[in-house]
Formats: structure tokens, C-alpha cells, sequence
């Protein structure tokens, strides 16, 4: 009985605990972003002086421009576009593929997210972590839905015939975001040649060729 309470307990603990991180503690803290305080995202505006259009974003019907060599555009809506998305723990993108367009994995290191295709055929894919680093590929077509764990890395590639358009949802505000050969090739200070060949098992002058062109 004893340790079934004090079981209760702890997992009473671990809940609020959860709960605190995620659930925000006013009806909403419309971000300001010239705002002086704030604890874990912008500072809120004034309550009196909020209105229903820091609720509100138009354009998530405007085409971001796909001409880049990745053949892809993510155009993000977050608290600094949708000011009363602040403290509320989401946001979300909408992503555009030219044909054969992808987007290079990469991990958003706070979130995860549910992604779903609009226009198109997209092929998704993750990878676990270790030891069994699966890779879990699926192709899409318009009106299906994929999810991406927490913070692995992931990708899409356009593999249909025409342009492709999805949009996704994040469990953060912030979600944050690392691609994976912008971490090895553009990060500046470069992070060493010799690091990264090893690494991806290449040659030294072929990564410095790279490194030096970005
Ligand atoms: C798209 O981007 C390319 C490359 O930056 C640019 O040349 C072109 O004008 C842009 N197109 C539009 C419609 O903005």
C-alpha cells in the first residue's frame, strides 16, 4: 500500500513535472518582440493592447521560390511572423519542391514533427539512432501524413512529376534546426578537414575543396 502510494507519488511528480515544461501558465503571452524580459521564448505584449491579429497569419497559399540548388523552400510560421503563437509550444512551416527538389537532412533538435503533403509525391525518410541507425522511408502522395521522432535526422525528396507542396506542425515554438552537411561543411570556424573525412570517409582535399567554397 505504502509503496503503491509513494509509486503514485513519483509519477504524480513526473507528470506535473512534464506538464510544467509544456502547458503555459496564462491565456496567452502575445509576443513582443522589442519586449525587454522574458523566460523561455519573446516577451508578452501588454494584454490590453493585443489584438486578433497577432491570432493571424495570411500567405500560407504563397509558393516560396524553389530556384536554389536545393530545388526546395521552407518558409516558416512562427512567433516572430504570428506574435500570439508565443508560449503556445507549436508552429509549423510550409515546404515547396521543384521537380527532383529535396530537403538535405537534418534534425530539429526540440520537436517533433508531423508532416503532411499537399500537392505531389514526396519521399520521406529518418534514421534511428544507435546501434541499429534505421532508416525508415516511405513515399507519399497528396493527403498523407508522416511523422518524424524527436530530434532525428530526416529528409524529403520531390519524386513525382511536377512541383510538390507539404506543410508541418512542430510541438515547439522553436523547434531549432541542424542540418547535418551545413554542420560539416559551413560552420565557422570550419570544423576540421581531417575531422570530417574521417568522419564521412572521404578524402582531406576534396572536404577543404568544399569548406572553402561556402
Ligand atoms: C527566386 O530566386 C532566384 C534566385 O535567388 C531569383 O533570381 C528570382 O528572381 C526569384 N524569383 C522570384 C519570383 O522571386
Amino acid at each position: 500500500m505504502a509503496s503503491n502510494m509513494l509509486l503514485a507519488g513519483v509519477l504524480a511528480l513526473c507528470f506535473s513535472v512534464a506538464l510544467a515544461s509544456i502547458v503555459p501558465v496564462q491565456d496567452f503571452c502575445v509576443g513582443d518582440p522589442n519586449g525587454q524580459a522574458s523566460a523561455n521564448g519573446l516577451a508578452c505584449k501588454d494584454p490590453k493592447s493585443v489584438t486578433p491579429d497577432d491570432f493571424s497569419f495570411s500567405g500560407l497559399d504563397k509558393p516560396g521560390n524553389t530556384s536554389n540548388p536545393s530545388g526546395s523552400k521552407v518558409t516558416s510560421f512562427n512567433a516572430n511572423q504570428i506574435p500570439g503563437l508565443n508560449s503556445q509550444g507549436l508552429s509549423m512551416v510550409r515546404v515547396d519542391y521543384a521537380p527532383y527538389g529535396f530537403n538535405p537532412p537534418h534534425t530539429h533538435p526540440r520537436a517533433s514533427e508531423i508532416f503532411a503533403v499537399l500537392e505531389g509525391t514526396i519521399e520521406v525518410g529518418f534514421v534511428s539512432g544507435v546501434p541499429e541507425l534505421r532508416h525508415f522511408k516511405k513515399v507519399l502522395n497528396k493527403g498523407d501524413i508522416f511523422i518524424f521522432p524527436f530530434g532525428l535526422i530526416h529528409y524529403q525528396k520531390n519524386v513525382g512529376k511536377g512541383n510538390a507542396v507539404a506543410i508541418a506542425a512542430f510541438n515547439n515554438q522553436s523547434p531549432g534546426m541542424i542540418p547535418l552537411a551545413g554542420t560539416m561543411y559551413q560552420s565557422q570556424p570550419d570544423i576540421g578537414d581531417d575531422i570530417v573525412a574521417r568522419s564521412f570517409q572521404l578524402d582531406q582535399g576534396f572536404v577543404k575543396n568544399i569548406q572553402a567554397k561556402q
